[in-house]
């Protein structure tokens, strides 16, 4: 079972509207309500790959008792943490041409007890857990230790932890030894606090995070590729991906390949790739499945072609 966390989910409305106009009554041409957040995503993909999830979550209000009812009725379990404050209602205004227009919330505050009891519902259900995947920024109320606590938590009850995030929570949460991190490159870049201009600059900053305690580094570089790198190795992966829709949720989806693929080694890079081509074809945040993944258009090498420059270097 892949257990998945997500700290701040949302309730995603998307509009589809002929032309977004400001300061007038726009008529919806649709309109559509989904589960969202990163650990959300992950589940959703996992779902989809066939294999057993359980969402974590902390929820809220009427919003809360949306998400949770509409991730069930896709057949995904869900572990509610109930909290006072009400999640988060996120609007998406999508124009025919492809613009979407975004206004996210910033979501409700957890307390100190709400924080703990969150870590105690990942921590109850560990020991059913291959691998517990934490996505995502943290809401107000949660300290930047947080997830190095979920780790730590983790690991006494014998999961493996993957770990989607960035800024100070990552870097803290380094030092408890997650056992895969899966920044994009911006966040990489961040992390190691230098641009990435090529591959071989990814490989570099890779190695920095395992050296400050992460076990493995997913590292996904956009249309370039992924970058697998751990103590035995370091492989780089790619697809080609004609008609690209949206890039929204493409890692998210990756990570999900790659933890279904088994979590470890090239055979789940190639997992991760797959996925993320596949996610990059659909519209918005559309999790692939099965049938979306074209295995046979993914390579995967230990050749890595270190002084490749990215096509979006970072600043
Ligand atoms: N234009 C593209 N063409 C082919 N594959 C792509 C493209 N964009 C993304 N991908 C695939 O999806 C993976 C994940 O994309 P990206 O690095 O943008 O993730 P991300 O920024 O973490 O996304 P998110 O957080 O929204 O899920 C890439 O490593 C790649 O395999
Ligand atoms: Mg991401």
């Amino acid at each position: 079972m892949i257990l998945t966390v997500t700290p701040n989910p949302s309730l995603d409305r998307t509009y589809e509207v002929p032309t977004l106009m400001r300061g007038e009554v726009l008529r919806a041409t649709s309109d559509r309500m989904d589960p969202g957040g990163k650990g959300v995503n992950v589940s959703r993909a996992v779902a989809a790959a066939g294999r057993d999830t359980l969402a974590v979550l902390p929820l809220g209000g009427a919003p809360g008792a949306l998400v949770a009812e509409l991730l069930r009725a896709e057949g995904i379990a869900v572990a509610a943490v109930p909290v006072a404050g009400q999640t988060r209602s996120n609007i998406s205004v999508a124009e025919p041409d492809g613009a979407l227009t975004k206004i996210n919330a910033t979501g409700p505050e957890l307390t100190a007890a709400e924080s703990e009891t969150l870590l105690d519902a990942v921590r109850a259900h560990s020991a059913d857990a291959d691998w517990i995947a934490c996505c995502g920024s943290l809401p107000r109320g949660l300290a930047p230790r947080w997830y190095a606590a979920l780790v730590a938590r983790a690991h006494e009850a014998g999961a493996r932890i993957a770990l989607d995030t960035s800024g100070p929570p990552l870097l803290a949460a380094l030092r408890e030894r997650p056992d895969v991190v899966k920044p994009n490159a911006e966040e990489l870049a961040a992390a190691v606090g230098r641009p990435l201009r090529t591959i071989g600059d990814a490989v570099a900053a890779a190695g920095d995070l395992r050296a400050l305690g992460a076990r493995t580094v997913l590292a996904s570089l956009g249309a370039d590729g992924q970058l697998l790198v751990t103590g035995s190795g370091v492989w780089f992966g790619s697809a080609e991906a004609d008609a690209v829709r949206s890039n929204v949720g493409a890692g998210d989806a990756s990570l999900a390949g790659f933890l279904a693929a088994g979590g470890e080694g090239p055979e789940a890079l190639a997992a991760a790739v797959a996925h993320g081509a596949a996610a990059v074809r659909l519209p918005g945040s559309v999790m692939p499945t099965p049938s979306d993944l074209d295995p046979a258009a993914v390579t995967v090498t230990a050749d890595v072609p270190l002084d490749r420059v990215l096509t979006e270097p970072t600043p």
